[in-house]
């Protein structure tokens, strides 16, 4: 059997790190997509994985022998071979538009490709709690303790209201632009969340007023998107600015933000883990190609992102 699975990268609009310790994240699935080809093949042997990015690594019981970056893809392959009691070998493709370490959900929108595709080995219809369960196996390797916000939109696709170990609730996405900046540095979302935790533990205080407040601004544009995108934008920069408080941003990211605000964007943020990666800024068609340009001049590239509600999808099945 070979099946051919694509999954969405993922934008958080509001609410990261606060939705590691269950406040709610507003996170969108956008065009920008990995892909997984999965085959089953009737020979014994190490499972292979091939990716066009890191090269070839061979799955024996759970370890991967081969490039480290394999090691949660590697998980969800032993998880779903012991879950599933699945016997056979699996020759794995991985390929992805999706930058890494940009704060876009590239290994959450892998797993549950592969998930997806796993599980369509034995279901007809793989199960929504399988799929996200079986891919969580491999969120947990890459992120510490991974809040599942960058599984859940990978999966169900859309705009959506997201609550660890609650569920989520879906929403209609507005008029407004999301425009995403890359500030070309790389960062490890397992630090930053660390880092928000040590936070935690010196200043329960100051955490737990940043943390409210967040949740009270995500649940604010969440409605906004909608009706009001000059609060929506305003909403975002001060979730920025809290997010400056938990120290998780940096100048470089500061700088993409002021800019953007000063071309005329409606506001702007730092998107996903942070201390590097990418910024979200709102725009309309009239501000576009201002905030555009100033960003070209910050040498910050940018994409234009478009809400995709479809998550995860069979591409293929021979
Ligand atoms: O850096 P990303 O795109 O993987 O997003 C991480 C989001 C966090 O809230 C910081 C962590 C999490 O698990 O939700």
């Amino acid at each position: 059997m070979r099946v051919s699975c694509r999954a969405p990268a993922k934008v958080i609009i509001s609410g990261e790190h606060s939705v590691v310790y269950g406040y709610p994240a507003l996170v969108a699935a956008v065009n920008v997509y990995s892909k997984v080809i999965i085959e089953t093949v009737d020979e014994f042997g190490p499972h292979e994985i091939c990716s066009e990015k890191y090269g070839i690594g061979k799955v024996i019981g759970g370890a991967i022998s081969g490039p480290a970056a394999l090691k949660p893809l590697a998980k969800v392959v032993s998880a779903f071979c012991e879950s599933e009691s699945f016997r056979g070998k699996l020759k794995i493709r991985v390929s992805s538009d999706i930058p890494p370490a940009s704060g876009m959900g590239s290994s959450a929108s892998i797993s549950v490709a592969l998930a997806y595709a796993l599980l369509k080995t034995i279901y007809d219809k793989p199960p929504e709690e399988k799929v996200f369960k079986l891919a969580m196996e491999g969120e947990k390797i890459a992120h510490a303790n991974p809040s599942g916000v960058d599984v859940a939109a990978a999966l169900q696709g859309g705009l959506i209201l997201f609550v660890k170990d609650k569920g989520f609730e879906r929403l209609e996405a507005g008029s407004g632009i999301f425009l995403l900046a890359d500030s070309g540095m790389e960062r490890s979302t397992k630090e930053m969340v660390s880092k928000v935790a040590s936070l935690r533990e010196k200043e329960p205080d100051l955490f737990n007023i940043t943390m409210t407040s967040i949740s009270e601004i995500t649940n604010r544009i969440a409605r906004l998107l909608g009706s009001d995108l000059v609060e929506a934008g305003r909403l975002m920069t001060l979730n920025h600015l809290l997010l400056s408080l938990l120290g998780v941003s940096n100048s470089r990211l500061d700088s993409i933000v002021w800019t953007s605000i000063s071309a005329g964007a409606y506001g702007a943020k730092l998107t996903g883990g942070g201390g590097g990666g990418c910024v979200l800024t709102l725009v309309d068609e009239k501000s576009l190609n201002a905030v555009e340009g100033a960003l070209r001049n910050l040498n910050a590239p940018t994409r234009i992102l478009r809400t995709v509600e479809k998550g995860v999808y069979i591409e293929e099945v021979d």
